[in-house]
């Protein structure tokens, strides 16, 4: 078969990875070739030991790989041999000079404009993957037409919408494919061309086209009203303690409202993952930049409800514990910054783990997927103790604190962990994971979150 389109996709990350992994696997006429500057990286996605986990991506990798899916770290390369590049580096909040703390960090992302202009000897369509600011398409294409006339690149943005334990399935059944391009006949033709694959699995009807700037904030915005939904039931969860409300209850029924809807008013220890906090900040940060302050103020309140919460959250632990912590034993049950994922970025469980341990807490972390990433993160503090073992870790424990909806912690034999605790025993619910009254009966004090506790005393 003749090799229809040579893909290559700049940054096999989270959404590099398994975005290229489907697009193999859909489009078999299709050469697919991933490249990143880490070597590590590359050698697990060549090897058996993928280096993220998600279900159903190792079928898909070891059907492809060798096959029409590559990975390699030979970018200059990777963008001379191909057609279409998807960008898919990584866009972190910076850290340093103006616009620290929020804006993005698009030092990689220019970086790797330059690299496909360099490396560039015929006409490419260049397909923003990386959550940008908007505009950034614009410079994009700046730098790209700055060359001189040997090859002519079409800039487009196709954000994407993966949420992590769920990627390949997103990617296979997606709400909607969103592209931007320019308004311009070779906008409109390179939108075609990209719009052909995801035909190939994804019915027209979802495939959106828009201009490159709308594509560039639906993003943003997508993933701001999603978390601004957690933060408000999570600041609604706040009330319901102190009235006997319960917030699973509310959120019931207002989600029977079909015009709210039931999905993401699940209130907990608070939102992690390497999108929200990211992406409001930088929404919050263009609109400073428009003058816009009272709308950057509405949403930079979302990411503070969601630090008031792990603050509640680790004060509530202090307090119920008899206001101190030091010297005692807290496991942690999950460390993911939610269920069947490995990634721990901005997870909740950071910011509670390292509080406990400022206060001379021993913090014994259990996770199924995670225990990598735990150990680059917190590995060698005073205090910090990793088990494969949720039993081991509660051994000896004074209170347990959920922090990932791990669907497994909910099967947990709780009897066998409260013989093994120090009494009284205290379980913290961050997720509302558990059958509160179930282990209230057998003798744990426990504490969800909106919810009244069940004291013994
Ligand atoms: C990242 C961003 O976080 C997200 O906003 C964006 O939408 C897509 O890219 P993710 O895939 O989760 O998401 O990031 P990460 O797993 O860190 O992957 C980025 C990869 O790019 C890394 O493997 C990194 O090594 C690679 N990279 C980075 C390059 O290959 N070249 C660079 O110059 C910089
Ligand atoms: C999110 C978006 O869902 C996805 O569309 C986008 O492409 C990337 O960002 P992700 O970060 O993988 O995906 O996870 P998501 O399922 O959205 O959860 C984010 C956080 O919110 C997790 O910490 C989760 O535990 C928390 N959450 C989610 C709640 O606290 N309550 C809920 O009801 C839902």
């Amino acid at each position: 078969m003749s090799v229809k389109e040579r893909i290559l996709c700049i940054g096999a990350g989270y959404v590099g990875g398994p975005t290229m992994a489907v697009i193999a696997e859909k489009c078999p006429h299709c050469r697919v070739e991933l490249v990143d500057v880490n070597e590590e990286r590359i050698r697990q996605w060549n090897s058996d030991d993928l280096p993220i986990y998600e279900a159903g991506l190792d079928e898909i990798v070891k059907r492809n790989r060798g096959k029409n899916l590559f990975f390699s770290t030979d970018i200059g390369r990777g963008i001379d041999e191909s057609d279409i590049i998807f960008v898919s580096v990584n866009t972190p909040t910076k850290t340093f000079g103006q616009g620290a703390g929020q804006a993005a960090d698009l030092q990689y992302w220019e970086k790797t404009a330059r690299q496909i202009l360099r490396h560039s000897r015929n006409d490419k369509i260049v397909v923003e993957k990386s959550t940008l600011p908007v505009l950034t398409a614009e410079a994009m294409d700046r730098i790209l037409s700055s060359g001189g006339d040997d090859a002519q690149f079409d800039v487009l943005s196709n954000p994407e919408f993966l949420a992590e334990g769920t990627a390949i399935r997103d990617l296979l059944e997606p709400d909607r494919v969103l592209l931007g391009r320019m308004d311009t006949e070779r906008g409109h033709a390179a939108c075609d061309r990209l719009s052909a694959i995801y035909e190939n699995w994804v019915d027209r009807s979802r495939i959106l086209r828009t201009n490159v700037w709308s594509a560039e904030l639906s993003k943003l915005v997508a993933n701001a009203f999603l978390a601004q939904r957690i933060s408000s039931i999570n600041s609604i969860s706040a009330l319901c303690e102190k009235t006997k409300a319960d917030v699973t209850e509310v959120a019931r029924a207002i989600g029977l409202d079909s015009r709210i809807g039931p999905r993401f008013l699940n209130a907990g220890v608070g939102f992690g993952g390497s999108c929200f906090k990211k992406d409001i900040l930088n929404l919050v940060y263009i609109c400073r930049q428009q003058g816009l302050n009272e709308v950057a103020d509405y949403w930079q309140q979302v990411v503070r409800i969601n630090v008031y919460q792990h603050d509640r959250f680790v004060a509530n632990m202090i307090a119920e514990m008899f206001n101190t912590v030091a010297g005692k034993k807290i496991a942690v049950l999950g460390f993911a910054f939610k269920a069947n994922t490995g990634d721990t970025r901005e997870s909740p469980a950071i910011t509670v783990c390292r509080r406990l341990l400022a206060e001379n807490a021993l913090v014994h972390i259990a996770d199924p997927k995670a225990l990598r990433q735990v150990e680059a993160e917190l590995g060698g503090l005073d205090g910090v103790s990793l088990f494969e073992d949720p039993y081991e870790a509660a051994e000896g424990a004074h209170a347990i604190a959920l922090l990932t909806d791990w669907a497994c912690y909910r099967e947990l034999n709780f009897q066998r962990i409260l013989d093994a605790m120090e009494k009284p025993a205290f379980l913290f619910d961050g997720r509302n994971l558990l059958d509160h009254r179930a282990l209230y009966k057998i003798g744990f004090n426990v504490y969800p979150i909106g919810k009244t506790p069940l004291r013994h005393f």
